[in-house]
């Protein structure tokens, strides 16, 4: 056993704030290996119940929850902060032909790890990712991820039909290896299968039922994929599928929404849409640093609790103009003052914080896994120094409680306050 010694955020069963300004985590190896997190709380009262067990102790910093990216793709990682008039011109001049390179596995291979540096960096413990339509990506992710110990989910891109050559793929070719990549893949060590449709514009019936098939046989994969982004999109995806009630329901039609089903974006929906996302267990994954970057729209946060949809943030890198989540919680602030009726805050700082964590794990069914320094949990954990910066040094000095002081963390931060990031399992040679 080992324990931390720090002030210590967590988050109770309903979301909200535990926070011990010094606390202690005890973590140990379970029997795959990984650490779990054994005890968490007080100092005082946590030593009492571990007296021989060795103590790290660092002064004056936080150990938060890794934070979970519920929506990216690792092979856009050269083209963030590429301008475009939106989505679809965006995807054909930059994203199309970034992502045609991966189907050489050095190139592959060399992305994953600026990917994965990258994500350690910013304090991302865990991601749903997007690979491309090439199997050797998803070979390239998961054996760095895999090799680095991580928790993470990605598949390879279906996208039979509107796409250029050098990503379009076969129909039943894309089936079959996305068969074979879930029994290589899925659940092996820290790693999980995500069944991926670009989006609906870019598959045809016979792929979206071959995906949704496949989601059925393997119920406990992911399922991935975009809608309701953008207005051209929107229009497009109903020209294409005339007898859908709406963009969304062209999912449900073949069978892809359920638990652990997740929709990027879900910004042009109404209140059918989102009753069908909460009653089919389907979790939105909000990602508003590319929302305004692209120019796509504003997701409705009051709709979204109105309603009682399941949804976290993601940094939708490429898109996105951060790995940062930092930047992605304050853009989230910023989202929800559009059409704010409430008064008051937009959202407040610990449930951007747990919408980036514990609620993001909730959103994936990893509740209790990740996310979260509750006893039990994996022990994947940051240490965030609040002082990074001189003028974040000055904020924290004058927080009050505990809300000023993540919202401090949340305007002013970026990578510099992620010290260390621990992961609970040890890489492999
Ligand atoms: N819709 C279909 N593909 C993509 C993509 O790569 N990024 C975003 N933001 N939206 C998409
Ligand atoms: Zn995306």
């Amino acid at each position: 056993m080992q324990a931390y010694r720090a002030s210590l955020l967590r988050f109770d069963a309903a979301g909200q704030p535990v926070y011990d300004e010094d606390g202690l985590l005890v973590v140990g190896p379970d029997e795959a290996g990984r650490q779990r997190v054994i005890d968490a709380g007080p100092h005082g009262a946590v030593a009492a119940r571990h007296p021989d067990v060795a103590v790290t102790h660092w002064p004056g910093r936080i150990i938060a929850p890794g934070f979970v990216d519920m929506h990216i793709h690792f092979p856009q990682t050269d083209i963030i902060g590429a301008p475009s008039a939106g989505l679809l011109p965006w995807l054909e001049n930059y994203t199309f032909p970034a992502e045609g390179r991966f189907s050489e596995p050095a190139h592959a291979a060399e992305v994953a790890e600026v990917f994965f540096d990258e994500l350690m960096r910013n304090g991302v413990t865990t991601s749903l990712t997007f690979a491309t339509s090439h199997p050797q990506s998803v070979q390239a992710f998961f054996e760095s991820a895999q090799r680095r110990g991580l928790r993470m989910i990605s598949g390879k891109v279906l996208q039979d039909r509107h796409s250029p050559d050098g990503v379009r793929d076969k129909t039943e070719q894309s089936l079959i290896d996305t068969e074979a990549l879930i029994r290589q893949w899925h659940d092996v060590d820290r790693l999980g299968y995500a069944i991926t449709p670009r989006f609906a514009p870019t598959s045809t019936d016979a792929q979206l039922r071959g995906a949704g098939e496949l989601a059925a046989k393997y119920p406990d994969t992911w399922i991935h994929s975009h809608v309701a982004e953008n207005k051209d999109e929107v229009k497009w995806a109903r020209e294409l599928f005339p007898g859908a009630r709406s963009y969304l329901d062209v999912y449900t039609g073949f069978g892809l929404m359920r638990e652990r089903a997740v929709y990027a974006h879900c910004i042009h929906f109404d209140d059918t849409d989102r009753l069908l996302m909460r009653e089919t267990g389907t979790a939105a994954a909000v990602s508003p640093t590319s929302n305004l970057f692209l120019g796509s729209g504003f997701f409705d946060f009051e709709g979204a609790d109105r309603i009682g949809c399941e949804y976290g943030l993601a940094s939708d890198v490429g898109g996105g103009t951060s790995f940062s989540p930092f930047r992605t919680m304050l853009a989230a602030y910023y989202v929800g003052r559009e059409g704010q009726t409430k008064p008051g805050l937009s959202i407040p700082p610990s449930q951007l914080w747990w919408r980036h964590t514990g609620g993001a794990a909730h959103a994936l069914g990893l509740e209790g896994v990740i996310g979260n320094l509750q006893p039990g949990c994996e022990a994947d954990f940051l240490v965030l120094n609040p002082k990074a910066t001189p003028l974040l040094a000055r904020k924290i000095e004058r927080a009050n409680n505990l809300e000023e002081l993540l919202f401090s963390m949340i305007v002013l931060g970026d990578d510099r306050l992620v010290e260390r990031t621990v992961i609970s399992q040890a890489p492999s040679a």
